[in-house]
């Protein structure tokens, strides 16, 4: 990519809105180490069409890469020091000792520590003993907090920063392999889908990302629809709190239930996918056992430990994590089930993608209204905010709406018919936005249709 010339042959807007920011760059790059930058590295963020919560379970989920991303410039210097600075000023600048030890605080989440993660990640891959130093500046445009991932695309530019100023190389799933697993030490244990699409995404597809091992396949979209993302404006930052974690434990001592019920050997299986597979039963079966095994009163740990023949000093140990050690109370019926059913829908939407009926429109958006059902009423990740903007989504002519990412706040996604969305952005627009100041300043960044990007590169 040529930063002396605005790129004049491409009619892209990207395009130009990138070079833009590179020369942003470059120049906040120059001002700040007195020298140009050697590359550039970005890594995109992403929208989660349907699967939600599902991907730490084992089960495949549906993202895409949206335009928005984390773009770095960095130069390898000689100071024996990763040296971090933001463009935007809240973010501060940090700088570490190559000789130290990485170590990320998980009670004070700075953006910097996401960025150590990655750079964590692959140091202990390769086993460098001393990485060189590094200089960099980091922009974003990925809305924080949004479920968006801003996160993720930040631990994977990093990844990606870090192995290249190492000289080191790595494939797409590899990499995205390292930077799932490295991310969990901002302390949530997420599944994996934010950095597989970030990878290996590919410019105007949709991806159904399979674990284990980790595979990508193209879904082709329906044309007659757009998605279009809209921010509740409710930040929600899954490293700050216990939520994320809560429901990761619930869903592994529901996997453990289950398998306990059937005779499996519960020590060993702590994934929902894996009890399936171990009992070669179908989805619909495994909603069925779940209603026969589990009940809807929520489990306290006495009756846990009891069902599974463990101590409560096991427990805490075992099945919960360090920022979940308060939770006296567990849902796992809901959890479960909102699990089995939702890694149903993401296969059935593949299917319609394929399929293309000529209802497809309204098969896809029927299960992302499902979806949001389930997330809302049965995973409990949703807040009045989300479940409003998503309302009226739905009446401002969407066929299907539904919260994307984490949830607890963040986005919405909407599947929206071509020839509705000028009427469908006025309606959102007025009704979410323009009527409440403090989103109305943000409404800019919150409300955009989606533009099918490609995934992480360098220039
Ligand atoms: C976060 C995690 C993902 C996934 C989603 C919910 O984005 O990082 O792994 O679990 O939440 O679907």
């Amino acid at each position: 990519c040529r930063l002396d010339t605005p790129p004049v042959s491409s009619t892209s807007v990207f395009v130009h809105i990138l070079y833009y920011r590179l020369q942003a760059l470059k120049s906040a790059f120059e001002k700040k180490y007195g020298d140009s930058p050697q590359f550039y590295a970005c890594a995109p963020g992403r929208v989660n069409l349907i699967g939600e919560h599902i991907d730490y379970c084992g089960y495949s989920v549906l993202p895409m890469a949206i335009e928005q991303n984390i773009l770095a410039a960095v130069s390898v210097n000689k100071s024996g020091s990763i040296k971090l600075a933001n463009i935007n000023p809240l973010y501060k600048d940090y700088s570490v000792s190559c000789s130290e030890d990485i170590a990320i605080d998980r009670d004070n989440p700075k953006w910097y520590y996401y960025f150590l993660c990655g750079v964590k990640g692959i140091q202990e891959n390769f086993g460098i003993t001393n990485l060189v130093g590094m200089s960099c500046v980091v922009d974003g445009t990925v809305p924080p907090s949004s479920g968006l991932s801003s996160s993720s695309a930040l631990v994977c530019c990093a990844g990606l920063v870090t192995m290249e100023a190492n000289q080191k190389s790595l494939s797409k799933v590899a990499l995205a392999e390292i930077c799932a697993k490295c991310e969990r030490y901002i302390g949530t244990e997420g599944g994996g889908m934010d950095q597989s699409i970030s990878f290996l995404a590919e410019c105007g597809k949709a991806k159904l990302i399979e674990f284990n091992p980790l595979c990508a396949t193209d879904v082709k979209l329906p044309a007659g629809a757009v998605f279009v993302i809209s921010n509740c404006c409710v930040e929600m930052n899954k490293a700050a709190s216990s939520h994320f974690n809560i429901r990761v434990v619930e869903c592994r001592i529901a996997a453990k239930m289950l398998a306990q019920a059937r005779g499996l050997d519960c020590s060993r299986l702590v994934k929902l996918a894996q009890v399936q597979g171990e009992l070669e039963a179908s989805l619909d079966e495994m909603e069925a056992l779940v209603e026969e095994v589990l009940h809807p009163e929520p489990y306290n740990r006495e009756e846990i430990c009891k069902a599974l023949g463990i101590t409560t000093a096991q427990f805490c140990s075992e099945l919960l994590s360090s920022n979940t050690q308060h939770v006296t109370h567990f849902r796992l019926y809901q959890r479960a089930k909102h699990v089995y059913s939702e890694a149903r829908r993401v296969l059935r939407f593949k299917h319609v993608c394929d399929s293309e009926p000529a209802d497809a429109l309204k098969l896809l958006g029927d299960l992302m209204n499902q979806s949001h059902s389930s997330c809302r009423d049965l995973y409990e990740c949703s807040c009045p905010e989300l479940d409003q903007l998503v309302e009226l989504c739905l009446k401002s002519g969407a066929v299907g709406s539904r919260l994307t990412g984490a949830g607890w706040g963040g986005c919405a996604v909407s599947m929206v018919p071509v020839e509705k969305v000028d009427v469908f952005l006025k309606a959102v627009r007025e009704g979410y936005y323009l009527n409440d100041p403090r989103r109305a300043a943000m409404e800019k960044q919150s409300l955009f249709v989606t533009n099918r990007r490609r995934g992480c590169h360098f220039y």
